[in-house]
């Protein structure tokens, strides 16, 4: 059985204060929560306090992005080690907002989860197409391209300090979500590159999560489809209340 997450990816938004305020409402609306995991991505400069503030609960902290050196000569950049002594269990890599505005590509993933696995952490890694790569029927192609690429140094024993999110690029931000059918065809041909590449059991144990306009309204039917362990949240997880029900999707 996968244990289900559910992720917020707080993008850039949010002050400390503004951090503080989140954990404070959502922690104890949460305490009897107890069938998924939680994690929560705040900007770099907020980590510190949402670690200080999950201390004790059962909601992990994650970094949005990380350099894949150490340490170095690297201005504005942030290592794994760091993310590490910051409180982080977590990073996501790969994130479209990245691979479209950044330079993010399937080489520098598969660096960022090399850095991730030295230091102990485990990678949220995102792959998912968009819509011309969709309507000219290359969505599946484009995958497994980026699940080769990304995942191309782990053994299968790495795997298990992987979460894949599949965050098609146009329904980010758009209100436009992937209905459950389309979004758990995707996961299925994930986990099926997944078993090609690292066995079926492997695969089996994998979770999958699905991120693009998931909102209290829609995580219910999302989380039915049997390939779907999660959700990566976007607008909907800066707001605790509305997080708060995303978390308990079984039980509004
Ligand atoms: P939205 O939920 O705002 O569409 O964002 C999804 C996302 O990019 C999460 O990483």
């Amino acid at each position: 059985m996968r244990r289900p997450v559910i992720t917020g990816n707080w993008k850039m938004f949010k002050t400390r204060a503004a951090a503080r305020e989140f954990f404070d409402a959502l922690l104890p609306a949460i305490a009897g929560v107890d069938h998924c995991d939680i994690v929560v991505a705040p900007p770099f400069t907020a980590l510190d306090a949402a670690v200080e503030a999950a201390r004790g609960s059962r909601v992990a902290v994650a970094a949005q992005d990380l350099h894949w050196e150490s340490e170095g000569a690297f201005t504005g950049e942030v290592s794994a080690p760091m993310l590490a002594d910051a409180g982080c269990a977590y990073s996501i890599v790969g994130h479209s907002e990245r691979r479209q505005l950044f330079g993010e590509t399937d080489e520098t993933v598969r660096r960022k989860i090399r850095a991730l696995m030295d230091a102990g952490l485990s990678a949220i890694a995102c792959v998912g197409e968009t819509l011309e790569e969709r309507e000219s029927g290359e969505a599946e192609a484009t995958v497994r391209g980026q699940l080769a690429g990304g995942l191309a140094e782990l053994t299968g024993s790495g795997l298990s300090h992987i979460i894949v999110a599949y965050e098609p690029v146009w329904a980010i931000g758009t209100g436009r979500t992937a209905t459950p059918d389309v979004a758990a065809a995707m996961h299925g041909v994930i986990r099926d590159a997944v078993a090609g590449r690292f066995g079926s059991a492997e695969a089996e144990a994998l979770r999958i999560l699905y991120g693009g306009s998931v909102k209290p309204g829609n995580i219910a039917e999302l989380m039915a489809q049997p390939d779907i362990d999660g959700a990566l949240v976007g607008g909907a997880s800066l707001d605790a209340a509305s997080f708060e029900s995303i978390v308990r999707y079984p039980a509004p």
